[in-house]
């Protein structure tokens, strides 16, 4: 069996483990190694950072984060020099930071950050970066036996009271190891739920949906209210968003607290875009979500050559189309930024270099396998003669 096949066979074993449907994007692939070369060239870009550039806009700017992007010294210096914001890749998901067997020994529900998970927030805290947490309450990668009685999944589902009382458990002790550990002031955003809407307007049928019923969402966001500090601000979090305008904007209008005050503080548009998608689509939900007062941020920031399913190759023309859509993408959100309308304090990158993206086939990030600088960075960097328009 080949790698692709073997990786995709896990990633769908962790779907099932989830008991629910798959989403219209693929899983994460587990990276390959980088180039040590950088280019010895000159470039548009020398002397240019991304952090500069999104403060003079009152943003952070930041990408995902793995323990192998840390390890290698060429990444880990790309990072620091571009970003001053990281995102867990994968390490404080649900399946990652609940504890079966501490669970069952305990009789109740037990979170603990593994290795790699403090191995980052060590990283983050000595280089004096911020970061988004991501993610608590979620369909996938979240371990089945969380939904069964003595965390066995082959006993019977709890019953919404278990349920609901496990989800506030486990919000609660995220809050209170970071907090415990020391990390909690890195934290200024957090996904609290990821991914609950379909395209067609309805909410995600899931575990979560199924045992304690449609207000599961209200409550995730009622205990991240109680348990986070005040600086950390609760994000809703979902991918496809310029498909899901209407269903977001109703669906944010409803987690308030009983004097109407919101119990959630911005929506995370993971955009995950195509160079094939239309800007002008896509920043009708941008100002519709606006709208609603609460702030806004890219995620999981990444744009395929060409479309779902249908990848281009990385040739003049593709890579050019993708750097003007990263110019006018970044450029829409600054000016809308810039006059008041739109309150965006950071913006993440899922990932700088192609070959470690989970979409790798589709070339869509920053830098190329090689660490060299594409006309999407020029793009981002709001280099209008350079990155391909
Ligand atoms: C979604 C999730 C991310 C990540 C990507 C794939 O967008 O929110 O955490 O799993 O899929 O890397």
């Amino acid at each position: 069996m080949n790698k692709k096949l073997i990786l995709l066979l896990i990633g769908l074993m962790l779907f099932t483990a989830a008991g629910c449907t798959a989403p219209a994007v693929e899983e994460s692939t587990a990276p390959e190694s980088v180039s040590e070369e950088l280019p010895a060239e000159q470039d548009p870009a020398a002397g240019l950072s991304l952090k500069d550039l999104f403060a003079q806009h009152g943003m952070k700017v930041g990408t995902c984060l793995s323990p192998q992007m840390i390890r290698g010294e060429k990444t880990n210096d790309l990072i620091l020099s571009q970003f001053n914001s990281v995102t867990m890749e994968n390490s404080m998901k649900p399946e990652a930071i609940l504890n079966q067997i501490k669970s069952k020994e305990a009789g109740e529900l037990v979170v603990n950050f593994n290795n790699e998970a403090k191995q980052m927030l060590d990283w983050a805290k000595e280089n004096n970066f911020s970061m988004r947490g991501h993610t608590l309450v979620w369909y996938s990668q979240t371990p089945e036996w969380l939904f069964h009685e003595d965390f066995d999944a082959n006993k019977d589902y709890v019953d919404r009271e278990e349920l609901l009382a496990r989800m506030e458990s486990m919000i609660r002790q995220v809050f209170e190891t970071l907090t415990e550990q020391g990390y909690i002031d890195l934290f200024y955003a957090y996904d609290v739920v990821n991914e609950a809407w379909m395209e067609d307007g309805t909410m995600r049928k899931c575990h979560w949906s199924e045992i304690i019923g449609d207000d599961y969402l209200w409550y995730a966001f009622y205990y991240a209210d109680k348990y986070a500090p005040e600086s950390i601000d609760l994000y809703y979090n979902d991918y496809n968003e310029q498909y899901k305008t209407d269903a977001l904007v109703k669906f944010v209008k409803t987690l308030v607290d009983e004097n109407g005050k919101y119990l959630i503080d911005g929506v995370g548009f993971q955009a995950h875009l195509y160079t094939t998608d239309s800007l002008t689509a896509y920043f009708k939900t941008v100002d519709a979500l606006a709208e609603t007062g609460l702030k806004l941020q890219l995620t999981e920031l990444d744009v395929c050559l060409g479309r779902y399913q249908a990848p281009q190759p990385a040739d003049d023309t593709n890579l050019a189309a993708q750097g003007a859509f990263y110019y006018d993408l970044i450029n829409g959100l600054f000016e809308r930024a810039d006059a008041g309308k739109l309150k965006m304090d950071a913006l993440t990158f899922w990932g700088f270099a192609d070959n470690m993206s989970w979409r790798r086939e589709y070339s869509p990030l920053l830098y190329d396998s090689k660490l060299s600088p594409k006309k999407a960075l020029y793009g981002a960097l709001q280099l209008e003669e350079a990155c391909g328009k």
